[in-house]
């Protein structure tokens, strides 16, 4: 078993590149076999979601090369095939199979995703959208069996904006017959680089980024190419840490904009940055102020930035209100916080954190991917040395976590039982 050990108090200085956004990738890489040619995917993160999407691409016939963060995706053989469970349950993204399968053959076989245990994170609303669409939809147990004989578009407004759903009812109905539109839909900026590598393969979508998204659906998707958007969660990660322990540590490769309400609130944290075009400088706050957080969907203050937020709490002067409105299941690391020496009272969904608590290592646990995160950060700041168990939470979806972090003077190692190190 892999854990990470961080021995903490080191002040971060240098620059932290941050590479390509995970929820981009890991919805691009699948909606690569929606064309039957060659797809070049750029600025590909190297986290293991995207090996097992490989992984299900190879499954279907499919062939891979991967050159550093390029990867070449080979369509033009795709066979379709049953996900099986282990493939379908190795991450929350397999389920963009669902709706580029069905747009491809008309018929999925595949289970009920995986992913982090964060709430229930039913899949009700990309149902209904693929059964808006024409298809027809049986569940046994985990098992989905999606047949359609055509797909039609259609009007179709969510439920909720789910990030999924918008997503797979796009990759369902680029293909469809005539115009679908989704209103309520999901507006993060992940959103709009997916549709505009729909739209380079000869996609007609218009509006991805604002809540209604039309879709004119064509008979073929060609040959093409894309950049994956530099990751705002990861980037909101390190720039957290830097406001804790940073001494102008650059956090660069980023479009700002993704993380305005990050930036906003740090400012009325008292916490002072700099930004350019495409990178943000953080030195350490000695007064940082207490605030009331509560999230939103994008471009809100976004769940996933809250994990890490929880951190920061900790070292605020006074009392933060926090309350998390997507998931209900966000909380879990909050108890490793307080072993460490926070002093954060939680509920399901909401907790008050007082502070500023100095920090304390020992052994604590990634509760899932974000969580993990704000571990990593706690074991930074803290005094004394963190262990942190379950970390291939944490590997999904930080690219090169242990390196950038040595590389800006941080004494942090992955090390496994037989005691062997690890760089990653
Ligand atoms: N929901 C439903 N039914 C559905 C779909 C969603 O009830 O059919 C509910 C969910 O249970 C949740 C809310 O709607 O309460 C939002 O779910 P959404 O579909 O937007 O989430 P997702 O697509 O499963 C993506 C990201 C998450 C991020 C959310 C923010 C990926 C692979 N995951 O999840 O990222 O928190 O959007 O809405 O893109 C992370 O990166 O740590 C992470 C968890």
């Amino acid at each position: 078993m892999k854990k990470i050990i961080i021995n903490g108090g080191n002040k971060l200085s240098g620059t932290i590149p941050i590479s390509g956004a995970k929820n981009s990738a890991v919805a691009i890489i699948p909606a690569a076999i929606l064309c039957d040619e060659q797809s070049s995917i750029y600025n590909v993160p190297n986290i293991s979601d995207r090996d097992a999407l490989i992984d299900i691409l190879h499954l279907l016939n499919c062939e891979t090369s991967l050159n550093g963060d390029l990867l070449k995706i080979d369509s033009s053989k795709l066979e379709n095939k049953k996900i099986p469970l282990e493939l379908s349950k190795k991450m929350r993204a397999s389920y963009y199979f669902m709706g580029a399968l069905l747009s491809k053959f008309k018929h999925v076989e595949m289970y009920f995703p995986g992913g982090c245990n964060i709430g229930k994170r039913p899949i009700d609303i990309h149902i209904k959208g693929f059964e808006a669409l024409g298809a027809k939809v049986k569940i046994k147990g985990d098992l989905y069996t999606i047949d359609a004989k055509e797909l039609n578009g259609t009007n179709i407004t969510l439920d909720f904006a789910s990030v999924g759903a918008t997503i797979n009812i796009m990759f369902a109905a680029v293909k469809a017959k005539g115009k679908t539109i989704i209103r309520n839909a999901a507006r993060e900026a992940e959103i709009v680089n997916i549709a505009t590598f729909l739209n380079n393969m000869g996609a007609k979508i218009t509006g991805a980024g604002t809540s209604i998204i039309r879709i004119e659906g064509v008979e073929h998707l060609h040959r093409t190419m894309i950049e994956v958007i530099p990751d705002r969660i990861e980037a909101a990660t390190y720039i957290i840490l830097g406001a804790m322990i940073g001494d102008n540590l650059k956090i660069e490769n980023i479009i700002p904009e993704h993380i305005d309400a990050l930036l906003s609130k740090l400012k009325d944290m008292n916490v002072k940055y700099e930004v350019d075009e495409t990178s943000v400088t953080i030195s350490k706050c000695d007064n940082v102020k207490s605030t009331n957080i509560r999230t939103e969907v994008y471009p809100g203050f976004v769940t996933d930035m809250g994990q890490p937020m929880s951190v920061l709490l900790t070292q605020a002067h006074g009392v933060s209100l926090f309350e998390e409105t997507i998931w209900e299941n966000r909380m879990g690391h909050v108890k490793y916080l307080n072993k460490m020496g926070a002093n954060i009272k939680n509920g399901n969904t909401n907790s008050v954190t007082i502070g500023p608590t100095p920090l304390y290592g020992c052994e604590v646990e990634a509760t899932d991917l974000r969580g993990g995160a704000a571990m990593v950060l706690a074991g930074l700041i803290a005094e004394g040395t963190t262990t942190i168990t379950s970390i291939e939470h944490i590997l999904r979806g930080y690219d090169s976590i242990i390196t950038k972090l040595k590389n800006v003077g941080a004494d942090i190692k992955i090390e496994d039982d037989e005691k062997d190190l690890v760089n990653m």
